[in-house]
């Protein structure tokens, strides 16, 4: 069993047998996480991109022995600033105790809020106790989704809140290319620019056969 709890915004962890991840920790910071820092250990921080609300508390959790996982520029960055890292690119694929994670590219833009450059934003693929999921990062929708479907996903982790990234019909329209079991939509409500309606999306996910739910922070679901 694969244990997928929404942090609040992007911030997704995940927790297999062997190996606990956790994908873009912006937890101080975001006025919808329901917890700190403090209250996960796990052993890799994934980030899809440097903006502020997904790197978060990265350096926070690294100092509690996480290994920062992301593109070369974010590792790097993550090293001068006393953080153990690995760097990557897209395309590449990561190897960890239960699982591997793949990046693929994602539509957007990565700086670091104080503007150094964070290399390209990513999606990942991350197989875990044979349950593959995927995390969109940020993103607009593109065609290219259809080969992130063909990885054969359990779940699809993706944006709804446009304005910074596809908005719920763009989603629904991703949905169809990456073919997933369930869908769990993250990047919305959580400042004004990106006020979603989480449960509708869900619901017009359903009516094409995806099952899934609008996850508030805090509440999990099981692959
Ligand atoms: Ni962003
Ligand atoms: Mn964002």
């Amino acid at each position: 069993m694969v244990k997928v709890t929404f942090l609040g915004h992007a911030a997704v962890l995940v927790e297999g047998s062997q190996t606990t991840l956790v994908i873009d920790p912006f937890l101080s910071d975001n006025p919808m996480a329901t917890i700190g820092p403090e209250a996960i250990s796990p052993d890799l921080v994934v980030l899809t991109h440097a903006h502020g609300d997904h790197w978060g508390d990265t350096l926070a959790l690294a100092q509690k022995g996480a290994l920062v996982v992301s593109t070369y520029e974010i590792a790097v960055y993550a090293e001068k600033h006393g953080a153990k890292a690995f760097p990557m690119n897209i395309g590449g694929r990561y190897e960890f105790a239960g699982g591997w994670l793949k990046f693929y590219p994602a539509w957007h833009s990565s700086s670091f809020p104080d503007g150094s450059y964070g290399g390209m934003p990513m999606g990942v693929v991350i197989e875990i106790d044979g349950k593959k999921l995927y995390h969109a990062g940020d993103t607009a929708y593109f065609s290219d989704m259809k080969l992130i479907g063909d990885e054969g996903l359990d779940l699809a982790i993706v944006p709804i809140g446009d304005t910074f990234t596809m908005g719920p019909d763009d989603a629904l329209k991703a949905l169809e290319l990456l073919r997933p079991k369930q869908v769990l939509p993250i990047h919305y409500n959580t400042f004004p620019p990106i006020k979603q309606d989480g449960e509708a999306f869900v619901a017009r996910a359903a009516q094409m056969g995806v099952g899934g739910k609008a996850l508030k922070p805090g509440e999990y679901l099981e692959l």
